[in-house]
């Protein structure tokens, strides 16, 4: 791929004093342990899931974090982060870590290498080095810990070695709590070197947790309290300072998984072997080969195929192919190195995070809350799509099979079992537009329009088969009318217990501590009503536009453009404010988000939401609205979500003003919602902003204040603490949030232009004027697309010029797709 060494912006980030990005590997390089805040990564791609801190903590899960944990995690623990995949090294009697914690022996040497996947973190103590890995391989429901010891002194050496990891009752939440149970049901055996913690198998679970060593052993201990202790910590525990297990058979209380590895090691060599950590279903097999001794035959083979040698190498190769494919369906060489970096790796890692996910198993995420959101989920999909869309597919059709027939949604669900989650319910009245969006961009994506006859069915209604009732199309429908119809005096959508502001809660009145903020009040017979919801009905209904048109269906085309104009006229009627739209009518009919409040005089989303849905493109109103966001809200660190923040609770508004100043929905910089005010910079033409907002909320770009910063400098943050807080510029709840999808989209698709469209690819840049252009090289339904932009006369935005494979094209038009798997080069020059 061409670069652009012209390009006086490129410039290189100067490592922050915590660490690197190691661009070409792929991986962000951790120097030293004592990080401002854990730093996380994830491992699996598939089903099987770990979180693994910098220090190695974290736990292990398949598929749900809540139904089916195999590894324990105490949440806000002292320190924040203990527990997880611990080695004690015992070198003549220093006993130390790799990861550093939890012994914090000093004079260890460390680096943690976080990379998409795995992660490798490398301690050295007296010139003995150990290197530990981790990974799920592609495909597996199994963690693989591979260890490499190496004697890097002068003098033989007899180091032992320690695993260490306790396991999770499968249900996090009664693991948690339940301990008169608990502390009574745990069972394990153990046959060589392998640990089977099989709690309630004897009972109704069918699948065990299966941690085994790919060597011989020299002894092993399952009980916490033996190789622990009652009284001691994990800093502290007293097999490993003893320097012996004790070969542990736990009955009850804390069934944990623990190895003893003896070594002896000549100056200079070197010995690797494996951990593997497997969730194993027993399928048909037999239970029990005699009372008390469960049948192992599937847990002996996958120790077998991981003990044979090479077998951990090449399952690590696999997943290096895996993320390189993945991450080949897009790569761009543009002039800025926090874009370039973020959007060809990082961005699309914490996408593939967020679909499989959700919100609910992070740092900020225990896993025993929130399964995955309606809303969340939809909008996850919008950054996945173009990786794998035969899994969006699929999770398009689970999410719509939890809607109800009367076009309202369950908020969430489990991924488990695919099932509405009952006590939170419904009556977020923005839900099922998010649904529109998916379902558009996955057919933009694949081309794919038999999706909409997929079955999918209505939660609260029995379907025998597939017709035209429960089909996905029908949802759309669904979707579409419902909003239409459910309005309030205004003629704008009703809110429910809330929209994509979970905390603008105008129907909950709740003045009990105890209280559920959303639930609370009763929505039914509510007239609160949502702008961002009307916006983003423009949005949704020019999408189904769209889909219809390419579907050749005229009529239902001018059925969505009479729906927009209606809404439309109603928004530009109802809800401008002289410099900016408003936010809400409260159930009293009172406006939310204008000058005539006191507080909250101006939100975010709605200016961003009514721009991109076509509100005030014909008279100055979308310049004006994002104009009104600069002067008003945006910061250095981003754009605070409203202004001027709630200094009191007011019960008409719910959570919104229950959080301090500067903090979460009460003027904090969400970062989620700041890309809807990029892509209004993008639609507007203002290549500048767009960038200048982008890199305000880029954890790449934050190296330097990184000690303010605190999060992962590789993954965006829900929130940025904003200019009414103590911490402004203090990043919370990394990971998972709607921010990875969406900043995908815009740098992809707003920025750099590259977006998908029904009929094809649509090339429409919005640049800063300073850049040259840039080259991108993007896989779409079959083909591969490089492409070359430039930008001789210095404009952000307008494509003079299309070739396709060296003839012109319509540059105003996507390019006409083909179906040939074959390469195809793309040149588009922007200019008036
Ligand atoms: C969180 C929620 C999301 C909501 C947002 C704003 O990110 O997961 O559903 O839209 O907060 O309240
Ligand atoms: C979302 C918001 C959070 C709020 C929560 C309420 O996650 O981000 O601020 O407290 O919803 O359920």
């Amino acid at each position: 791929m061409k670069t652009h060494e012209d390009a006086n912006t490129m410039t290189q980030t100067p490592p922050n004093k915590y660490g690197f990005f190691d661009d070409a590997k792929r991986e962000y390089v951790i120097t030293r342990p004592d990080t401002p805040l854990p730093w996380l990564n994830y491992l699996g791609q598939d089903e099987f899931f770990g979180l693994c801190t910098n220090t190695a903590g974290g736990y292990t899960f398949w598929k749900d974090a809540k139904l089916r944990r195999l590894t324990r995690y105490r949440y806000n623990n002292v320190p924040y982060d203990l527990g997880g995949r611990y080695f004690y090294v015992n070198d003549g009697g220093e006993v130390w870590n790799p990861g550093w914690k939890p012994v914090k022996t000093k004079n260890v040497a460390y680096e943690c290498r976080h990379g998409l996947g795995y992660t490798r973190i490398v301690g050295e103590r007296d010139g003995l080095e150990v290197e530990t890995l981790f990974f799920v391989p592609p495909g597996e429901n199994l963690e693989v810990w591979k260890v490499t010891v190496r004697n890097k002194s002068a003098q033989r050496k007899t180091p032992k070695l320690f695993s260490y990891q306790e396991f999770c009752f499968f249900d996090a939440l009664n693991d948690m709590t339940n301990l008169q149970r608990t502390y009574s049901i745990g069972e394990v055996e153990v046959e060589g070197s392998a640990i089977y913690h099989k709690t309630e198998f004897r009972e109704r679970r069918n699948h065990y947790t299966l941690f085994a060593c790919t060597r011989p052993i020299a002894g092993f201990d399952t009980s916490r309290d033996a190789f622990v202790g009652i009284h001691e910590g994990l800093h502290e525990p007293k097999v490993p300072f003893a320097g012996a297990c004790t070969n542990s058979i736990a009955f009850g209380w804390n069934p944990i998984g623990a190895h003893q590895v003896d070594l002896d090691l000549a100056p200079g060599a070197e010995e690797s072997f494996a951990f593997v950590l497997a969730y194993v279903e027993q399928g048909d097999e037999p239970k029990y080969d005699a009372p008390f001794v469960m049948n192992k035959k599937v847990g002996r083979a996958i120790v077998e195929k991981y003990s044979a040698p090479g077998a951990v190498d090449a399952a690590l190769a696999a997943l290096k192919k895996y993320w390189d494919d993945l991450l080949g369906n897009f790569q761009t060489e543009c002039p800025n190195e926090h874009a370039n970096r973020m959007l060809n790796t990082w961005n699309q890692y914490q996408c593939m995070a967020t679909f499989n996910m959700s919100r609910s198993a992070s740092m900020y995420e225990t896993g025993i809350g929130r399964g995955m959101g309606f809303r969340d989920s939809n909008q996850d999909l919008l950054g996945f799509l173009h990786m794998i869309p035969s899994r969006g597919k699929q999770r398009i059709l689970d999410i719509a099979a939890t809607q109800l027939s009367d076009g309202t949604c369950f908020h969430q669900y489990q991924p488990l079992t695919k099932k509405g989650n009952a006590e939170i319910g419904g009556d977020f009245y923005d839900d099922h537009l998010w649904l529109v969006l998916s379902t558009c961009a996955y057919i933009k994506e694949t081309g794919d329009v038999t999706i909409l006859q997929e079955p999918c069915g209505y939660a609260d209604k029995e379907y025998a088969s597939a017709d035209a009732q429960e089909n996905l199309l029908h949802h759309l429908e669904t979707s579409i009318a419902y909003t239409m119809k459910k309005r309030g005096p205004h003629g704008l959508p009703l809110i429910g217990h809330a929209d994509w502001n979970d905390c603008l809660n105008l129907n909950c009145f709740s003045t009990e501590p105890n209280e559920s903020f959303q639930l609370a009040g009763d929505v039914k017979d509510s007239k609160a009503e949502s702008v961002m919801i009307a916006g983003l009905f423009l949005y949704a209904a020019n999408e189904m536009d769209g889909l219809y048109s390419f579907m050749g269906k005229a009529a239902d085309a001018n059925r969505m453009r009479a729906h927009h104009a209606e809404m439309l006229a109603v928004i530009e009627r109802e809800t401008w404010d002289g410099e900016w739209y408003t936010r809400a009518y409260d159930a009293e009919g009172r406006v939310v988000g204008s000058k005539s409040n006191e507080e909250g005089k101006i939100f975010i989303e709605s200016q961003g939401w009514c721009v991109l849905g076509g509100a005030g493109a014909n008279n100055g109103r979308a310049k004006q609205a994002m104009e009104s966001v600069h002067k008003h809200l945006f910061t250095k660190n981003g754009v605070v979500l409203q202004q001027p923040a709630y200094s009191t609770y007011n019960k008409d508004l719910g959570e919104v003003t229950s959080y301090p100043p500067g903090v979460k929905e009460n003027a904090g910089i969400f970062s989620h919602n700041n890309t809807w005010i990029n892509l209004g910079w993008c639609l507007l033409g203002d290549g500048e902003r767009a960038l200048e907002y982008y890199l305000s909320i880029c954890p790449s770009a934050k190296q330097d204040q990184i000690e303010t910063y605190r999060g992962e400098p590789y993954v965006y943050a829900q929130m940025i603490a904003g200019k009414d807080a103590p911490c402004f510029g203090e990043a919370k709840n990394n990971w998972l949030t709607g921010t990875a999808a969406w900043t995908f989209v815009t740098v992809s698709q707003g920025l750099l232009g590259v977006k998908p469209d029904f009929a094809g690819l649509r090339i429409d840049p919005c640049i800063p004027k300073a850049w040259p252009g840039f080259t991108a090289t993007r896989r779409f339904r079959g083909n591969t697309y490089q492409i070359d932009v430039k930008n001789p006369s210095g404009v952000c935005k307008g494509v003079k010029s299309l070739r396709l494979d060296g003839k012109d094209i319509d540059p105003q038009a996507p390019i006409p797709f083909v179906a040939d798997g074959k390469t195809h080069q793309v040149e588009a020059v922007l200019g008036a």
